[in-house]
């Protein structure tokens, strides 16, 4: 057989074992190629179709509606077209299509066109956006969650005082707020307090983490959803909605995308939404909380943070300084957690040692007061009868960290366990250092380190917390 006959006939093997629809015609709109994907999505025989006109087979499709005869017709591809139609079995199908003119040489000789199937993601995307809205619920109606407010926040150091100057200053307006802080350092904590001392107090607060779902979820989940549209079939309010007469925190709100951000900023301009595939406007009044992680200069610089959105949500901006900054307040910040613990577990705790209270001032706080606050609870789970915390206290990890002695190096490995133990001690002691060098901006720490920001940072949560 010839080599291209076995190509071919290898190359539409292939083509039906993928979960991808594939269909190709040719440039008089005839079906050359058809997979078995295709088949199942669009709910038609390849027989049906193959050899026959894409109008002898699909009557309804025109130019217009049709992304493999707008193809043929403008020679231009056409890239992930969201599709929602019902198939020949009468099923409700959702694709994403890209399709793309075939040439041989300058000549247009036809048109693939590769669907992936979304009926069951956008399914799921439904269930999770009810279910997350299920579980959001404004936090002064939430029993037995804890609220925060400014006398809560514990620390003496002159950049925290100024931070927190600025926040109680934010809770007499409505205007948009920046706050910037490394993870762990009170955002959420700030956010809440300058909500709680508001005149919005009595109205929802909703904090939105913008990194946790994915793009097309979280455009649903902010602005909501209106019958039909392709993201959810029923209609349900957005967040911005939801928060009505209360306040938004949208946390790393860096990780959207530019055009949800640009959406983002319209609605702080104009003051009202419109759900993802409805036609109506929603007049709306929340006060946006906005929160970075990193920078938002350096977001910018990335081209992370678009500077508009940045400049509209400016108006007022908080930089809360990370513990490392803030050393002064650690022995306040032990007291407190100490004390908080002892209520918690019933237990009877006085102070740290001298030598722990020197090792925690020497320490680089990667993951801030969420740290300190994880070591003293690991501390205290372990103190029995004293009222002292002490080395022993301490989970052998963490003392070891703390103290920063020699690195544990085992004469023999003798289990995967004590291999695994020793490497990962290795590898915090080479983010923590790389963290201080780059003053704990993660995104530099990262880049030093030929890692992923997202794995860098997946590391610094393991570690940390
Ligand atoms: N000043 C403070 N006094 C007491 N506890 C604090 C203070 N600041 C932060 N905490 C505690 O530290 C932890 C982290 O706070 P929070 O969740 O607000 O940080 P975050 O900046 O939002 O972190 P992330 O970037 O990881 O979301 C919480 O357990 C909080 O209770
Ligand atoms: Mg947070």
């Amino acid at each position: 057989m010839h080599l291209d006959s076995i190509l071919l006939l290898a190359s539409k093997g292939i083509l039906d074992t993928i979960e991808e629809g594939v269909h190709i015609v040719d440039r008089a709109g005839i079906t050359i190629l058809y997979n078995k994907a295709i088949e199942t999505i669009e709910g038609l025989p390849q027989n049906q179709v193959i050899g026959k006109h894409l109008l002898d087979i699909f009557p309804d499709w025109t130019k217009e509606n049709s992304t493999l005869l707008t193809v043929l017709n403008t020679g231009e591809p056409i890239y992930n077209r969201e599709q929602s139609y019902l198939n020949f079995k009468g099923k409700r199908i959702r694709t994403v299509n890209t399709t793309i003119p075939i040439f041989d040489g300058n000549q247009l000789v036809g048109a693939v066109e590769v669907s992936r199937n979304m009926t069951t993601v956008t399914d799921m995307t439904k269930q999770i956006i009810e279910l997350q809205q299920k579980l959001i619920k404004p936090v002064k109606r939430q029993k037995g969650i804890k609220q925060y407010h400014f006398d809560q926040l514990i620390g003496k150091n002159h950049k925290y005082l100024e931070a927190i100057k600025i926040a109680k200053r934010a809770s007499k307006s409505s205007s948009s707020v920046l706050i910037y802080g490394d993870t762990g350092t009170g955002k959420e904590l700030f956010s809440q307090s300058i909500h709680f001392a508001s005149d919005r107090a009595n109205m929802p607060f909703i904090a939105q983490n913008c990194a946790a779902i994915p793009e097309n979820l979280l455009e649903g989940l902010l602005f909501g959803t209106s019958k039909g549209s392709f993201t959810g079939a029923e209609d349900r309010p957005g967040l911005f909605e939801q928060a009505e007469g209360g306040t938004l925190l949208l946390d790393e709100i860096n990780s959207m995308s530019q055009t949800l951000q640009a959406k983002i900023l319209r609605v702080l301009q104009e003051n009202y939404v419109r759900r993802v595939g409805g036609n109506k406007d929603i007049p709306i009044n929340v006060r946006i909380i906005a929160a970075t992680n990193e920078e938002p200069e350096t977001l910018i610089e990335k081209g992370q943070f678009r500077k508009d959105l940045f400049y509209r949500l400016n108006v007022i901006n908080i930089r809360i300084p990370s513990l490392n900054e803030r050393v002064d307040d650690i022995p306040i910040l032990v007291d407190f957690f100490i004390r908080e613990y002892n209520e918690k577990m019933k237990k009877d705790v006085w102070m740290v040692s001298d030598e722990i209270m020197e090792a925690f001032k020497r320490y680089n706080w990667a993951g801030n007061i969420r740290e300190l606050k994880n070591f003293i609870e690991s501390a205290m789970n372990l103190v029995t009868d004293d009222h002292v915390i002490g080395k022993e206290h301490m989970p052998s990890h963490v003392s070891e960290v703390l103290m920063k002695k020699e690195r544990y190096i085992p004469t023999q490995t003798t289990t995967v366990d004590d291999l695994n133990k020793h490497l990962e001690s290795i590898e915090k002691d080479i983010i923590d250092k790389t963290l201080k060098q780059y003053n704990n901006n993660i995104s530099k720490a990262a880049e030093h380190l030929k890692v992923s920001r997202q794995n860098l940072q997946y590391k610094i949560k393991k570690y940390y917390e």
